[in-house]
């Protein structure tokens, strides 16, 4: 199976902790795509979703389902998004879709975080891919030398030429060269670095579950316990 069947049929799996009759917190990036499309079948059964990114919210309204502010609901049943690594604790990296203050946000109002990837996301140790930090735009370069101190290289994301403007209207860096062997102490001292607006790692935000696609399926990892 190629990468994009297996994110299609993580996609159609995720359906199944979508609690009808409530609103659903949706995520970002090219696996959640898919959930869109399987969530279109759905709409009529749910009231509507959280989103956590622009590109979301237009993909979520083209399919006719209502997007509500944050702010205007309450606790969420579930949150379904996709992650750049996750490790055998259910604790991940994301941002690789610049959407990781947004997705922070969504799955820290959701009761449950329903991961969905393909198997080539699933790592012993997180770090491998570029960390995402979301920074405040005059404090760029200050962050960039705390990593430089911890060993990581920290470049600028660039877009067309010039740097990257999320949609909070800041600007990511993505550090190389990291092994987050304890990805809780690491997000908590990293948040409170003045100028960070939201490191990418998702410990204190797991994931409860990871659909993973694999050549033989979809896997349900279960981290709840
Ligand atoms: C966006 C994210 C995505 O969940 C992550 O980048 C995975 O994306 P994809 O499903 O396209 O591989 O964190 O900010």
């Amino acid at each position: 199976m190629t990468q994009d069947e297996l994110k299609t049929l993580v996609g159609q799996a995720a359906l199944r902790y979508v609690v009808p009759g409530e609103i659903v917190g949706v995520g970002t990036g090219s696996t959640v795509n898919k959930f869109i499309d399987a969530l279109g079948t759905m709409r009529d059964r749910i009231p509507g979703a959280v989103s956590s990114s622009e590109a979301t919210t237009e993909r979520l309204k083209a399919l006719g389902i209502r997007v509500f502010d944050a702010n205007e609901v309450g606790e969420l049943a579930v949150y379904i998004d996709g992650a750049d690594e996750i490790d055998g604790r259910g604790y991940m990296v994301k941002g690789g879709g610049a959407a990781l203050t947004r997705e922070k946000i969504v799955a820290a109002q959701s009761r449950r975080f329903v991961c969905i990837a393909d198997a080539s996301k699933r790592v012993e140790v997180l770090g491998r891919f570029p960390l995402p930090v979301e920074v405040i735009r005059m404090a760029s370069a200050h962050v960039a030398r705390r990593f430089a101190a911890l060993g990581g290289e920290a470049v600028l994301r660039m877009k067309d030429g010039q740097p990257l403007v999320t949609d909070n209207g800041q600007h990511i860096l993505d550090v190389r060269g990291l092994s987050i062997r304890e990805p809780l102490a690491f997000e908590s001292e990293v948040n409170q670095w003045p100028g960070v607006v939201t490191v990418g790692v998702f410990a204190h935000q797991k994931a409860q579950v990871c659909l993973l696609g694999t050549a033989t399926g979809v896997e349900t990892l279960d981290y709840a316990g």
